[in-house]
């Protein structure tokens, strides 16, 4: 997947690629002609040449889920503030589902948004698992339970999963769904691992924004991330290896809440 250059029979030598292109690939040669320098390895496929260009003069190899569609040029007018001001503030964190499967369509859709989120350097680092069977998102829930029993301050891990069998709670709150964002690395350096973090947060949070635009509901789920790196066992229950950085449920509310929450107010320096 990459840009390779320009096509010379669409291009009109606008330069608009120039300024755009971070990594200067595009410049213009002693004939006056704008072109993609070829010798240069540092194209993070961020697709700004591809998204400014008026001719679409881009060559690319395998990048094929470019669009166009009426607002991609004013992205207010596709939704203003205060729907999305609205669709945050209505936005819980799930803890009732109704026993009902997401259909596929609904769960593609919310992947499709995650796969348009930022992430540090355009790493894409991103992987994803979901689980829908509610006997393996049970074991998990328990292997889970039994890790973390001291952070919900049990003495054990058995004390913990033996009072949440007798009132018969999950940690996943019996939700159809779970998606699971892990990576194959396990980073070592404090930086990349508070960028890959930063990735999950902001990837997830895309997909339980886009859940709640479909009627879904969603939690997320900070123990599994908590457990991994406590009992490795849960990585071979997943049949995954690496690092998990966040997870969150899926489903159909079981509950409708009629107002907002209160929240403090933000701490915010320089802000009159
Ligand atoms: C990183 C993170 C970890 C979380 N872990 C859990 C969890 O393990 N279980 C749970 O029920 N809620 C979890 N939550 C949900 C928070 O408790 C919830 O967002 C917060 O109480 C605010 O409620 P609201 O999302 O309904 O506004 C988590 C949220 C975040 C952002
Ligand atoms: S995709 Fe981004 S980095 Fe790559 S050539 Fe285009 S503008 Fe430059
Ligand atoms: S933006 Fe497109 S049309 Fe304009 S110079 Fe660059 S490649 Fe050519």
């Amino acid at each position: 997947m990459s840009v390779i250059g320009i096509d010379k029979e669409k291009c009109s030598n606008c330069k608009q690629c120039i300024p755009e292109c971070g990594r200067g690939y595009f410049y213009v040669n002693e004939n006056g002609e704008v072109v993609f320098n070829e010798s240069l390895n540092t194209c993070n496929i961020c697709g700004h040449c591809i998204a400014i260009c008026p001719e679409d003069a881009i060559i690319t190899k395998n990048l094929n889920d470019v669009e166009t569609f009426p607002g991609i040029d004013s992205p207010e007018t596709i939704v203003d503030y205060d729907k999305i001001y609205k669709l945050i503030r209505a936005k819980r964190s799930i803890r009732r589902y109704k026993a009902k499967k997401v259909p596929q369509e609904l769960i593609e859709k919310v992947f499709k948004a995650m796969r348009y989120a930022p992430s540090a350097s355009n790493a894409r680092k991103w992987r994803y698992l979901i689980l829908s069977n509610p006997e393996k998102i049970e074991a998990l829930s328990d292997e889970i339970v039994k890790t973390n029993y001291a952070y919900m301050g049990f003495q054990s891990g058995e004390q913990a999963l033996k009072y949440f069998k007798s009132i018969g709670r999950s940690i996943f709150y019996k939700a159809p769904h779970v998606i699971i964002l892990y990576y194959r690395t396990v980073e070592k350096n404090a930086t990349m691992i508070g960028f890959r973090a930063n990735d999950a947060g902001i990837a997830l949070t895309y997909g339980m924004l886009a859940a709640e635009s479909l009627g879904l509901g969603t939690c997320w789920i900070g123990m599994v991330q908590g457990a991994v790196p406590m009992n490795r066992e849960i990585l071979d229950i997943l049949d995954i290896k690496g690092m998990v950085l966040g997870a969150f449920t899926l489903g159909y509310p079981a509950v409708k809440y009629r107002r907002t929450v209160p929240r403090p107010p933000l701490k915010i320096k320089g802000l009159d």
